[in-house]
């Protein structure tokens, strides 16, 4: 099966050597071909360049893209979209000037979100996080990962773990399951959350990966909730059953997850609002993407994490929706990218890789996605009629997205 996408305005995020992950000044670049041609083999990119260069050449299927431009798929990779129910009446609190972790000390928060999640049925959940995950790929996401974590109890985050496996079986999407077992203390375990780790480390982990239900291991690694210590233990009994960290770390305080991250060479730490010189010292030179959640701060109204910092260090940064009921009830990647420009003053270039290579490398898939390259996965979607690329983060709130091709085949 041949196809050809001709007449592309401009081809966006190419690149002629595949790199794992774009870092510091590196990210301000992006490669782009304008009046270009892509050509999908059964699935994979095979070619691309300016029309010019096309020749004489037969194929299955042909699409005119003319007026628009061709994106690589976003890849987020960090949602929680799993979930039953919403909680508009906590975002009502927090406007009223209650603080986020002071909803979650009186029960409200994640535990809402659990009490729920255990009620429901496998089915109901997984109805629900399908069409978010529809919704998600019309807004131009073609990878997720998605974690457990409103589970609480062994049986109810395997039973999140298999409604993930089950999207991964339903949907053409690329989707990564994480293990996130300790992300808030039920009630009966407070003032002895030791225990609850210990239910994580002898239950939870082991089950999940004799099941084969998760590809990472996540720690909500931060003050309030996890420790270093517990999350130490949590990442060493991940790491003895083949799971790798990415863990949630500084999104409260400094809290030594991020140095905790590198420590354990976890594919990634996510949030960071609360990151100074001594966590990026952390992060360079380390393997672990350094990943920000700018719905999650917008949402809570946070502080926001030291991007351009950690770019001028050197340090790669990834971006992603964190798509859940109280933090973040978005997984519009391209409200991401606006965010991304406006909050954290970052370049439409910066952004772009920031949500496409670099988030790919945070959920271990950049060898097959994220940019592209020939040899990768055909995800790619085609937008509307639009004038440049900066177009995508600035004109914020629409859908700019017209059509979506995974593994080649529109969706
Ligand atoms: O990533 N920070 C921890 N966990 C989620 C919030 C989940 C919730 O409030 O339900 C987050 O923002
Ligand atoms: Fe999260």
């Amino acid at each position: 099966m041949r196809l050809l996408i001709k007449n592309i305005k401009e081809l966006v995020q190419v690149e002629e050597q595949a790199r794992l992950r774009v870092c510091g000044k590196d990210m301000a670049s992006l490669g782009t071909v304008k009046d270009a041609y892509l050509i999908v083999e059964d699935g994979v990119i095979a070619d691309f360049g300016p029309m010019d260069n096309l020749g004489e050449q037969t194929f299955d299927q042909e699409v005119d893209a003319r007026g628009r431009m061709v994106f690589p798929t976003f890849c987020d990779s960090h949602t929680h979209m799993v979930y039953a129910g919403s909680r508009e009446i906590e975002y009502i609190d927090k406007i009223r000037g209650l603080s986020y972790d002071e909803i979650a000390k009186r029960g409200g928060g994640i535990l809402n979100s659990a009490k729920r999640v255990q009620e429901a049925t496998e089915d109901q959940l997984f109805e629900d996080a399908y069409q978010r995950l529809e919704m998600m790929k019309d807004f131009g996401t073609g990878a997720v990962e998605i974690k457990s974590g409103y589970g609480m109890t062994t049986e109810a985050e395997l039973k999140m773990l298999r409604v993930v496996q089950r999207l991964k079986e339903a949907s053409p999407m690329t989707i990564k399951a994480t293990l996130l077992g300790a992300h808030g203390i039920p009630m009966e375990y407070r003032g002895c959350q030791e225990k609850f780790v210990d239910l994580v480390i002898d239950e939870m982990i082991p089950q999940a990966a004799a099941e084969g239900l998760a590809d990472y291991i996540d720690v909500f690694c931060d003050e309030g909730f996890f420790t270093v210590e517990d999350t130490e233990r949590m990442l060493e009994a991940g790491a003895r059953h083949g799971l790798r960290g990415k863990i949630h770390a500084n999104e409260m305080a400094c809290s030594g997850g991020i140095q905790t991250a590198v420590k354990y060479n976890a594919l990634s730490c996510d949030h960071l609002e609360y990151t100074g010189e001594a966590e990026i010292a952390a992060l360079l030179g380390s393997e672990t993407m350094p990943t920000v959640l700018p719905g999650a701060a917008f949402f809570l109204n946070m502080r926001h994490a030291p991007v351009r910092q950690m770019m001028d260090a050197g340090l790669p940064v990834a971006m992603a929706s964190d798509y859940n009921p109280g933090s973040s009830p978005s997984g519009n990647m391209q409200l991401i990218l606006s965010m991304a420009c406006v909050n954290y003053r970052m370049l439409p270039e910066e952004a772009i890789n920031a949500t496409t290579l670099n988030t790919a490398y945070a959920m271990g898939v950049s060898d097959k996605l994220g940019s592209i390259c020939r040899g990768k996965q055909a995800n790619f979607f085609i937008t509307k009629p639009i004038p440049t690329y900066e177009y995508m983060p600035y004109a914020y709130g629409e859908n700019k997205v017209e059509q979506v091709f995974l593994k080649g085949k529109q969706v």
